[in-house]
């Protein structure tokens, strides 16, 4: 029986190359993308390794493109062994700087969009009585910081969802994992979205914490650690709730275990923005 799996944000970084890893893993991977002009990358690459690439017009922000997507695939193959909710962006600036409208689009791609995502999948999941959610959360997804709590805040949601979910889904057959990635060498920082505000009062930290986040990401982990990790998480038996990526996310999470609320909060000044 061919394994199908389905990626979200797939015409770079992360998700371009989960689907690949995917496809390479033997699965039937529709790599799903908002904009399908950049789906020759992917395909270019399925056809010299050839690999079973399907490129599909997904928006998460668009509901019909979820549905009709959904609808192809199920026509086509009749199951679902793997989603993996991908696409997202990050809205840099602090909060007062950031209008009502920007913070909801913030939600609306990196929330509610897996939210339409997954529910449009669980029916069929359900029925199969398996298959495997991947949620690609954060380091930022357990840790706040500065000049980042709209993006922060998506990403804490996205783990309490997970958690949820995992109860919801087990008696189905249903693994829910979440990815917890800490600074990947992506399209990611170039396409951060920044509030313009030009007499902003928080200037001064917003342009220490991106000097800071700008050093992290020359030195970033490439996002084939992600998509391997990815892979290890969908082909183990009883996968565990959250995979860090990258020493930095490791680093991180140790930290926030061990210390106090407040030792980490001084520990985050220092390793950020001092
Ligand atoms: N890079 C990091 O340091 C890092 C760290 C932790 C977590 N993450 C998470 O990893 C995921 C992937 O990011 P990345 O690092 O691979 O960055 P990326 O290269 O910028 O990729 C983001 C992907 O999401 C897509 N996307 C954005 N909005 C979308 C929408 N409304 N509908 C469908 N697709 C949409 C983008 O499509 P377009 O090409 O059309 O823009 C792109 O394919 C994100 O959820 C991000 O939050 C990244």
């Amino acid at each position: 029986m061919e394994k199908v799996a389905i990626v979200t944000g797939s015409s770079s970084g992360i998700g371009f190359e989960t689907a690949l890893a995917l496809a390479r893993d033997g699965y039937y991977t529709y790599a799903t993308m908002r904009d399908t002009k950049k789906g020759n990358k992917i395909l270019e690459v399925a056809k010299k390794e050839n690999l079973k690439i399907e490129v599909l017009h997904l928006d998460v922000d668009k509901e019909g493109t979820i549905k009709s997507s959904i609808k192809k695939i199920l026509d086509d193959k009749k199951r679902v062994d793997v989603l993996v909710n991908n696409a997202g962006y990050g809205l840099f600036g602090c909060l007062e700087d950031l209008s009502i409208e920007d913070l909801k689009s913030q939600f609306e791609t990196n929330f509610f969009g897996l939210i339409k995502t997954i529910q449009s999948v669980l029916p069929i999941m359900r029925k199969q009585r398996s298959g495997i959610i991947v949620n690609v959360s954060s380091v930022a997804g357990r840790i706040g910081f500065p000049a980042s709590p709209a993006y922060i805040s998506s990403k804490f949601a996205l783990e309490g969802l997970s958690e949820s979910m995992r109860f919801e889904l087990e008696p189905f057959g249903i693994k829910t994992v979440i990815i917890e990635p800490g600074v990947i060498k992506t399209n990611f920082f170039t396409s951060l979205k920044q509030s313009t505000r030009i007499d902003s009062a928080y200037k001064d930290i917003t342009e220490k914490v991106m000097k800071g986040l700008t050093m992290m990401a020359e030195m970033g982990t490439p996002p084939q650690e992600v998509a391997r990790t990815i892979i290890k998480a969908v082909n183990t038996e009883n996968p565990l709730p959250r995979y860090p990526v990258g020493n930095d996310a490791i680093m991180f999470l140790e930290a926030k275990k061990n210390k106090t609320d407040i030792e980490f909060e001084n520990y985050i000044k220092k390793e950020l923005y001092s």
